[in-house]
């Protein structure tokens, strides 16, 4: 996957991309808009207005119908992600932990809640009703690539600090 902080999406990636995408017939083209989001998202971290448009232009359909499947489906994203990425895990073992108290942290703290990031742009946090796997590290989230368990609200906000002083240092980009 790119850099999941790209600000911009190559056009030209896009169009090559596409360009891996054939069919026989309309009905054939229509299924695959989603796909041809999905490739965009997974490798860009978000789908642009403009690559919608090639999308709607490679596929021979409308760039209304592209934007409202990109914009229907909640594992689309169309603006791109802060320099940092995190999951927060809401799964049943995160709930019962104390996941919300964590969610509630990061709205009242940092102004963001899921799908959001923060004004700086230093970070985006995705909350996942799905369990991530690590249970007996309840609650957690991962950072970029790296879980962080047995999360309390102050010891989260001691991890974004560090995201944050990486940053002031240069970091992560
Ligand atoms: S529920 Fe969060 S890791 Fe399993």
């Amino acid at each position: 996957m790119a850099n999941a902080s790209s600000q911009t999406i190559d056009l030209n990636v896009v169009r090559e991309m596409m360009s891996h995408i054939t069919y026989a017939d309309h009905q054939e083209a229509q299924e695959l808009i989603l796909f041809a989001l999905q490739e965009i998202n997974e490798h860009f971290g978000w789908v642009s207005l403009e690559a919608a448009e090639i999308v709607a232009e490679h596929l021979g359909t409308t760039v209304n119908r592209v934007y409202a499947l990109l914009t229907f489906y909640a594992d689309f994203r169309t603006a791109p992600r802060g320099d940092n990425f995190m999951l927060v895990c809401h799964g049943m073992s995160c709930y019962v932990a104390g996941s919300m108290r964590l969610v509630q942290s990061l709205k009242d703290r940092h102004g963001v809640t899921d799908g959001e990031t923060t004004a700086d742009g230093s970070l985006t946090i995705q909350v996942v009703d799905g369990c991530l796997g690590v249970c007996d590290r309840a609650p957690l989230v991962k950072l970029n690539q790296d879980f962080h368990g047995q999360l309390t609200v102050d010891s989260l906000n001691q991890l974004l600090e560090q995201v944050s002083a990486v940053r002031t240092a240069g970091g992560f980009r």
